[in-house]
């Protein structure tokens, strides 16, 4: 789990760090993950272990994330990034904080039905590397949760009770 410390600490530097190192990467990470799990899927079709449906939960994953991510980018990082920012935003982040959790959902599905992205002990290469590739995912979005819920949203949580 990442440490404050290892983060920069000025809300607009943390938005431009967010954006760069998990916004960016989950769009990479998905799109080739989705062509992995595709090739597993069809060459090991029948096969004990092969995580069938696995590519489509992750095309849906990319769809959500979509979603998602633009809400953040389009409306609540600009609003977070104005100078009179510094208002309650609770709406937004608490809609925000649910999408997180359906994301946290849908990471559960996805290491159950990998065996904890634990591939066969035969297991070709585009396997291992779907598997490899997708714990880096899980560990990239779980991160990146924890710092949305944890570190930036509570600073513009509930101001006004406290202004
Ligand atoms: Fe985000
Ligand atoms: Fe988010």
């Amino acid at each position: 789990m990442i440490h404050p410390s290892e983060l920069p600490s000025d809300t607009a530097e943390l938005i431009d760090h967010i954006l760069e190192r998990y916004h960016e990467t989950h769009r990479r990470q998905l799109t080739e993950l989705i062509q992995l799990a595709r090739r597993v899927e069809q060459v090991h079709a029948g096969k004990p272990g092969v995580p069938s449906g696995l590519a489509d939960i992750l095309q849906r994953a990319l769809g959500e994330l979509e979603v998602h991510m633009r809400k953040e980018e389009l409306i609540l990082f600009p609003a977070m990034r104005r100078p009179d920012g510094m208002r309650p935003l609770d709406g937004p982040t608490s809609q925000m904080r649910e999408d997180h959790s359906d994301q946290e959902e849908m990471l559960e599905r996805v290491t159950a039905m990998t065996a904890d992205f634990t591939a066969p002990e035969d297991a070709c290469r585009t396997w291992r590397a779907l598997y490899a590739g997708a714990a880096e995912f899980r560990n990239d979005l779980v991160d990146h949760i924890h710092i949305e819920n944890h570190i930036l949203f509570p600073r513009f949580e509930t101001m006004a009770v406290q202004a």
